[in-house]
């Protein structure tokens, strides 16, 4: 087929679907813009574009809040009962026996714009560790080496990206010797993208020659993991568990013994960890059982009453929030991607888009303008035949840097760092100097090669140096 029927094709397509405005400019445009820019429309998934208008004008929440719905059951961060212990250490081992055994593959979503945040460029790159002022990915790098060390085992991490920041991010990686991992351990692919709609429903134009785009959720990366080529990869290396996280929170445990074998033990396809929620309105996921399914609900969706509602001794029904940490089998992912193809609900955020208008005009809108969506990863909960939740400390797990100010910023974040480092030394029986309020006198920072968790600290007690009020240690 020519370019000019290419063409017709398209235009027909588009006035069908009342985009036709996308061509207002072709006649301005190069053979080679002409070419790129079909390329674009074509790709636009005119068989979903249908189904994007419905989104558009009322938010995709995940599941219909109402009916069956209900607190979702966990287990606690510690065991509840006798019995409960035994299924804890026997899950630590069979967990401890996968991660050895190379089964598990560490994956973090970084393809978001760190908007709020307020910081240029990747916000991997975010320096944030309180004494070394380590970025958030050379603390991840570090937590996946020491596992390797700590298991004998290679631990390879796939990163997605987005067009946004993917050059950056690997410049940034290749710049940094990859942290001292082995590149080919290290699988960088881009997440996809959705078009920008105005408030009438009308694709956005960024140039005469480009749709306005954003990148398409986290919910994409089920996709793009499979797309991409990551998930072939991780069959060949022999991987059955993914470890999902996000880019923001350096606290947490990327392979968590217990985690993995409790997902294991129950036979679970995709589970989440959780952590009890400061207030009702905590901006965090909500765990709730719809219909029997584990489901999240974003803080924005969940109404009032129902995040206001209390048991009877006075704690929230709703008190489990989302650290946005999953162990998501590889075959979960398979089975999504082949079966009908995967179609995760699409939510709507109202932004500001530059955009050229109808003159050609660029426009800077001070105001917001029109509808960027989403898929989240969490709307995969509900089609697991088996997904457990697994409650964590925040203290030991959750520090995420979200904020330039207010809650959680880069300094609350830096602090959490710090008094988990000093909690776990106290915890192995080391004193440390204290402030009349009770907070370490001193700034602790623990490398992962020095202790991935508490109990690592006991086998190190050797190479501690005297630490005295005001100190700066670092332990590695
Ligand atoms: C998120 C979760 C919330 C959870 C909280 C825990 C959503 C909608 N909400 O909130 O349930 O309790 O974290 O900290 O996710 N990302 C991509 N591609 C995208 C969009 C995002 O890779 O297209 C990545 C980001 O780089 C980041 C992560 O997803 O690593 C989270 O994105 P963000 O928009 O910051 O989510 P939050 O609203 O903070």
């Amino acid at each position: 087929m020519g370019t000019q029927e290419i063409f017709e094709n398209t235009r027909k397509l588009l006035e069908k679907h009342n985009q036709g405005h996308l061509l207002a400019f072709w006649e301005q445009l190069s053979d080679q813009q002409k070419e790129a820019f079909l390329g674009q429309v074509v790709a636009l998934d005119f068989a979903r574009l249908e189904d994007y208008w419905p989104n558009l004008a009322r938010n995709g929440v995940s599941a219909t809040v109402g009916g069956d719905f209900t607190a979702a059951p966990s287990y606690g961060p510690v065991p509840a009962d006798a019995e409960q212990r035994d299924k804890y250490a026997r899950a630590r081992n069979v967990g401890a026996e996968l991660i050895s055994a190379g089964k598990v593959a560490a994956f973090v979503v970084a393809g978001g714009q760190a908007t709020r945040l307020g910081f240029d460029g990747p916000k991997g790159n975010f320096p944030i560790s309180p004494v070394k002022n380590k970025t958030l990915f050379q603390i991840f790098a570090e937590f996946i080496a020491a596992t390797g060390e700590k298991y004998h085992t290679v631990c390879p991490w796939y990163i997605m990206t987005s067009p946004l920041n993917h050059t950056d991010t690997r410049e940034i990686f290749e710049a940094n010797d990859y942290y001292g991992l082995d590149g080919k351990n290290v699988f960088m692919f881009q997440q996809g993208t959705l078009p920008n709609f105005d408030f009438e429903g009308k694709i956005l134009l960024a140039t005469k020659d480009r749709i306005a785009c954003s990148p398409d959720g986290h919910g994409g990366s089920l996709t793009a993991l499979y797309r991409s080529g990551a998930i072939e990869d991780m069959k060949k290396r022999g991987i059955e568990y993914v470890s999902y996280f996000q880019v923001d929170n350096p606290l947490l445990n990327i392979f968590d013994p217990l985690f993995v074998g409790l997902h294991v033990l129950d036979g679970a396809e995709m589970s989440s960890k959780a952590l009890l929620k400061t207030g009702p309105k905590e901006r965090v996921g909500n765990f709730c059982l719809v219909d029997g399914k584990v489901t999240v609900i974003e803080y924005s969706d969940l109404p009032d009453e129902l995040a206001q509602k209390r048991n009877a001794d006075g704690s929230l029904v709703f008190e489990l929030g989302s650290i946005a940490l999953h162990i998501i089998n590889t075959s979960f992912i398979e089975k999504l991607n082949s079966e009908a193809g995967l179609s995760l609900p699409l939510h709507r955020a109202v932004k500001k888009i530059p955009h050229i208008n109808d003159r050609g005009e660029l426009v800077a809108p001070a105001e917001p303008n029109g509808i960027k969506l989403e898929s989240f990863v969490f709307d995969a909960l509900p089609l697991a035949s088996n997904s457990l939740i697994l409650q964590t400390l925040r203290s030991e797990e959750f520090a995420p840097v979200k904020n330039a100010t207010g809650v959680d910023n880069a300094e609350t974040a830096r602090k959490m760092i710090a008094a988990r480092a000093a909690a776990w030394l106290e915890t192995a029986g080391v004193p440390l100097p204290r402030k009349p309020d009770g907070s370490a006198d001193c700034t602790i920072e623990i490398a992962p090669s020095f202790a991935l968790e508490k109990d690592d600290v006991k086998a190190k007690l050797d190479r501690l140096p005297d630490i005295k009020p005001k100190d700066n240690v670092y332990l590695s």
